[in-house]
């Protein structure tokens, strides 16, 4: 089962990843995956001592070398700060995560304004496509946690698991 924090990139929930997974830990019996606002070693020893078996990993991997991913959206992730993200369609019940733009700001003054969900879903669609494949970083649906502020650089994805493993390795070793 994966437990899926609100640090999250995408659509989310309303409970931090610190909240929630100790308590689908205790709720189970099965195997919990920790997910959200992860990205580094610190991160998984994190979701370990909180009961977690292993972690999810979705915002660290849009930088992957291999992603198939328009350059612009991996320059938006790696410059973004810890608070650059912001949460649309909270009123609608679907919460996405994605980091701050023209389409947010649209997006959220409409919300406040209590417009109808049609026409906030009217102004979403095909916009996740816009910012992954035509690289419209403005316009577009940019997905993404609050853990991408923590990302720096593009890495290829066996350099992301090595290094997030040998950093937990150190840190598990020192506790
Ligand atoms: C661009 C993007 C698209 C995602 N799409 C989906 C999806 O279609 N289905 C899903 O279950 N989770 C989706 N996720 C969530 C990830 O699977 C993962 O749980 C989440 O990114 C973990 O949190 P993090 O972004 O802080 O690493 C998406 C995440 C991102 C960043």
């Amino acid at each position: 089962m994966i437990a899926e924090g609100m640090e999250a990139g995408g659509h989310i929930g309303h409970t931090t990843t610190m909240a929630l997974v100790p308590q689908v830990c205790d709720a189970v019996d099965i195997p919990v995956v920790a997910a959200g606002g992860i990205a580094d070693g610190r991160g998984l020893c994190a979701a370990l001592m909180l009961g977690a078996q292993g972690v999810q990993m979705g915002t660290a991997f849009l930088v992957a070398k291999e992603a198939q991913v328009h350059e612009n959206y991996k320059n938006r992730v790696i410059k973004a700060k810890d608070i650059d993200t912001v949460i649309t369609g909270l009123s609608t019940g679907h919460p996405v995560r994605c980091l701050r733009n023209d389409m947010t700001k649209a997006y959220l003054k409409l919300e406040q304004e209590g417009a109808p969900f049609e026409e906030l879903e009217q102004l979403t669609l095909g916009t996740l496509r816009k910012a992954v494949i035509d690289g419209d970083v403005t316009n577009g649906t940019v997905m993404a946690g609050q853990i991408a502020g923590m990302i720096k650089e593009p890495k290829t994805c066996e350099e992301i698991i090595t290094q997030l493993v040998a950093q937990a390795d150190r840190l598990w070793e020192q506790r």
